[in-house]
């Protein structure tokens, strides 16, 4: 395990942004991807952490974790749904199959959690109780797990529009997908979740919730892209703690990104106004957290890249002939 120390030490090499000698970089929240030919796409994942829609940090090692756990995900539900992997030519990169991106973001939960406008214990608390075309009984608590995990999905909002809540009939009758693919995708999403949910619980977790995305090939099938069950994407609580919690009314602990978001509410931010400046500790928090779900999840050692990324990741893309 790499030290807190350490971790500090990393945070101004942490990786913000590649410049790549290829042609046509573009840039998401959290990764820079080029096109290459025969419809692939080279996807580095970055250190940047995103929350409240705004890029607050960079975080050491959070761009590998996220690579990596995404393409060990990708592995283990091969067989449920093909996904956009070729290759992981470094740490911090996948070379993807490119595909047509489908413009519904597939969000799958198993409890009634989350403060976000679009998060069930949010609208729940305001006293709805059709939610996602669902009807919800009076008297849930916070953090209740669901009889069975249902499926709330938005638009793909992309780089400015924010996501709306659809119900899925709505899916459908929007016209954003035919009812083939949209009973397709919805199978494929639910017993990917099924599969998350049974290996988190080995590793000691509960997946809570998490957010798919799905594209459509070149040959017109569908095909799972993006990032599977990370950190970022993904709800995760430790499992041993969450019944005397829940009995006791206290949210559970958790292993994903919302202890930053906390640290940002503590502070009395929500995500309007001047963002208050976090200690480095912080950050080196997350990134030890980033690590030991990879490892808690994955059952391997962790084996961090070198730092700087950019010239291993350059030498080794040489190497796989992807420049
Ligand atoms: N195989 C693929 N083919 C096409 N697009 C893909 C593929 N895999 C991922 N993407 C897209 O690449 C982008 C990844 O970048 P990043 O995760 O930084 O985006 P983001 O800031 O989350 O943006 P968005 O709001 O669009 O999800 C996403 O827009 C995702 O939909
Ligand atoms: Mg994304």
């Amino acid at each position: 395990m790499v030290s807190k120390k350490e971790l500090s030490e990393l945070i101004p090499q942490a990786l913000n942004e590649t410049n790549l000698p290829l042609p046509g970089k573009q840039s998401g929240k959290v990764r820079d991807w080029y096109d290459l030919p025969d419809g692939k796409r080279l996807i580095v994942t970055t250190d940047r952490l995103s929350a409240f829609d705004i890029i607050l940090a960079q975080v050491p090692y959070k761009g590998q974790v996220l690579n990596q756990l995404s393409a060990w995900w990708f592995k283990k539900t091969q067989d449920i749904i093909p996904n956009h992997i070729v290759s992981i030519p470094d740490p911090n990169a996948a070379v993807v199959r490119t595909a047509e991106p489908i413009l519904v973001e597939v969000i799958v939960r198993g409890y009634i959690t989350g403060v976000t406008s679009t998060a069930l214990w949010y609208r729940y608390s305001l006293g709805e109780r059709e939610i996602y075309g669902y009807t919800f009984p009076d008297g849930l608590q916070k953090n209740a797990a669901l009889p069975e995990p249902i499926i709330t999905p938005t638009t793909k909002g992309g780089a400015t529009g924010h996501d709306e809540r659809l119900t899925c009939a709505e899916v459908v009758e929007k016209g954003l997908l035919d009812q083939k693919t949209w009973d397709q995708v919805q199978s494929a999403a639910l017993a990917v979740f099924k599969r998350g949910q049974e290996i988190a619980n080995k590793a000691g977790l509960i997946l809570v919730d998490t957010k798919y995305e799905f594209g459509r090939a070149a040959d017109g099938s569908v095909v799972l892209i993006d990032e599977v069950h990370t950190p970022d994407s993904s709800r995760f609580w430790k499992a041993d703690t969450y019944e005397a919690r829940f009995k006791a009314d206290e949210d559970p602990e958790n292993f994903d990104k919302e202890f930053v978001r906390i640290a940002y509410a503590d502070k009395g931010y929500r995500g309007d106004g001047d963002i208050p400046v976090m200690p480095a500790d912080l950050w080196a928090s997350a990134s030890e957290r980033y690590i030991k779900i990879y490892e808690l999840l994955t059952g391997e050692k962790f084996e961090p890249g070198s730092y700087p990324v950019e010239p291993r990741l350059v030498e080794n893309l040489k190497k796989a002939g992807v420049i």
